[in-house]
């Protein structure tokens, strides 16, 4: 079954995934919070992140850099002067809107007006008559460059030299480093920085439940290598990067590859891909794949007046390494997880029940810890609980009927119920139940962990 956008934001709220940020003040637009389940997937999502392109992999290491960096480091890459939409108000309705996302959504994705210059893009929306998707009007204020840069001041002057900006992309704080990282870790090229972090841009559309927000987290990879290199370890990144999303569960159909044209690379491009995701709405972005050359390193090094440029040991060669960059957003991870994982499973005639099938590495919780009756079996079951909390992330659940309570345990995905019962009083015995087949067996107590960490290596 195929969850539409509102069932999936209704499911994310009545299990404490996702909240509308700030509701109690009637919510701020765009702005998610993620309850107890919500940072759990989340957490489990980075460190799986972290542990495949940068912990236990030897090409890697990993930074953590600021997120206010020095002003000039936007001005050198360009998104001061150039990271801008172009942007149309409806007279009628007020609605903002994207002059190119106009031309697709009109067009049915027919029409691609990205790169257009604007008078372009004016005069297609005029000729074609495309109204307003708000309020149907024809009544749009001519095309605006929108600079998407969160600006704010720091310290406590107000003069323009005090501009900050909050970064838009971890990535610039890699490049910054890269020189610092190469010669205390003693990487030498090829080599990977990873950093996960905050990023935020002042988007003018922003939508579909997590999927585009303006405070984001980011999961960047900047793979440095010799020039000349670059596409082959472009093709390495690209496959790599793909046998991650399988490792998270994502299906092979939810999946699909747009290769950017030659003419509609970035001037600094000689390569990039983005992995779609079959979001309720089609396919969209789900991670970029870039190889940018030696574009950001050379801008830094102009700018900056440091030499940036790699010594090679073994030929005496000095370079600016080109690079290599898989651009992967946390929440868009998320929500393409829950969408492939979440399904309305038949287990009898007359009963269904909601099922999360995630992986067990990912599953905010691995194990519910369930009295049969709470009344007689509390108190051991508390005591199970304590022994598993050791070595697992453990939720304790004695409201309601046992049945709800396995129910709500698939729902969240859950991997395991241990179930305590009249018998477990009397010989240390439990149940342990697994979510997709629904199969129980019984298990001494004494053998409980062990079992348990095997079966959720599977
Ligand atoms: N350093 C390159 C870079 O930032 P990008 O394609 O602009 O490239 C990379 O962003 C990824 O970050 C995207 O593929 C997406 O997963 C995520 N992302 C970008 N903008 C986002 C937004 N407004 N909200 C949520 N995720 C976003």
């Amino acid at each position: 079954m195929k969850y539409t956008l509102d069932q999936l934001n209704a499911y994310a709220k009545r299990y404490g995934f996702i909240y509308q940020g700030s509701e109690i003040y009637g919510g701020l637009a765009n702005t998610w919070d993620y309850g107890p389940l919500g940072v759990a997937l989340k957490k489990n999502i980075k460190n799986l992140w972290w542990e495949v392109f940068v912990s236990k992999n030897p090409n890697n290491v990993g930074i953590d850099s600021s997120i206010l960096l020095n002003p000039k480091t936007w001005e050198a890459t360009g998104h001061v002067s150039g990271f801008k939409d172009p942007l149309m108000d409806c007279k009628i309705c007020k609605a903002r809107h994207r002059a190119d996302n106009l031309i697709a959504r009109a067009t049915k994705g027919a029409v691609d007006a990205d790169g257009w210059d604007y008078q372009t893009m004016q005069d297609y929306i005029t000729e074609h008559k495309i109204n307003c998707p708000n309020c149907g009007g024809f009544d749009y204020t001519p095309i605006r460059e929108f600079n998407m840069m969160f600006k704010t001041k720091q310290g406590v002057t107000t003069e323009s030299t005090s501009d900050i900006y909050l970064r838009p992309e971890t990535a610039q704080g890699i490049f910054l480093n890269f020189k610092n990282v190469q010669r205390t870790s003693r990487m030498k090229v090829p080599f990977g920085i990873g950093q996960i972090g905050k990023s935020f841009r002042n988007e003018i559309t922003p939508g579909n439940f997590i999927f585009r927000t303006r405070e984001f987290e980011q999961m960047e990879l900047e793979f440095f290598c010799k020039p000349g290199t670059e596409l082959e370890w472009f093709k390495y990144w690209k496959q790599f990067s793909l046998d991650f999303l399988t490792k998270v569960g994502l299906k092979s159909e939810s999946i699909k590859l747009y290769d950017h044209p030659e003419e509609k690379l970035s001037f600094y491009s000689n390569a990039t891909t983005d992995v779609l995701f079959n979001y309720p709405w089609g396919f969209d972005e789900l991670w970029g794949i870039a190889s940018r050359t030696d574009f950001d390193l050379r801008r830094h090094q102009e700018y900056s007046g440091h030499d940036l440029e790699y010594l090679d040991p073994q030929t005496n060669e000095s370079y600016l390494p080109f690079v290599i960059e898989p651009a992967l957003g946390v929440e868009r991870l998320l929500l393409a997880i829950i969408i492939d994982s979440l399904e309305e499973e038949q287990i009898n005639e007359n009963e269904t029940r909601t099922l999360l099938r995630i992986s067990k590495e990912l599953a905010p919780i691995k194990i519910a810890v369930l009295p049969l009756v709470k009344k007689y079996q509390g108190e051991k079951s508390k005591a199970v609980y304590q022994q598993l909390i050791e070595d697992f992330e453990v939720s304790y659940d004695d409201s309601g009927n046992i049945g709800r309570r396995y129910r709500r345990a698939d729902a969240i995905g859950t991997p395991y119920c241990v179930t305590i019962d009249q018998q477990t009083l009397e010989d240390d015995t439990v149940t342990v139940r697994e979510r997709d087949s629904m199969l129980q067996i019984r298990l001494s107590l004494t053998k409980l962990n062990e079992y348990l960490r095997l079966e959720l290596k599977k």
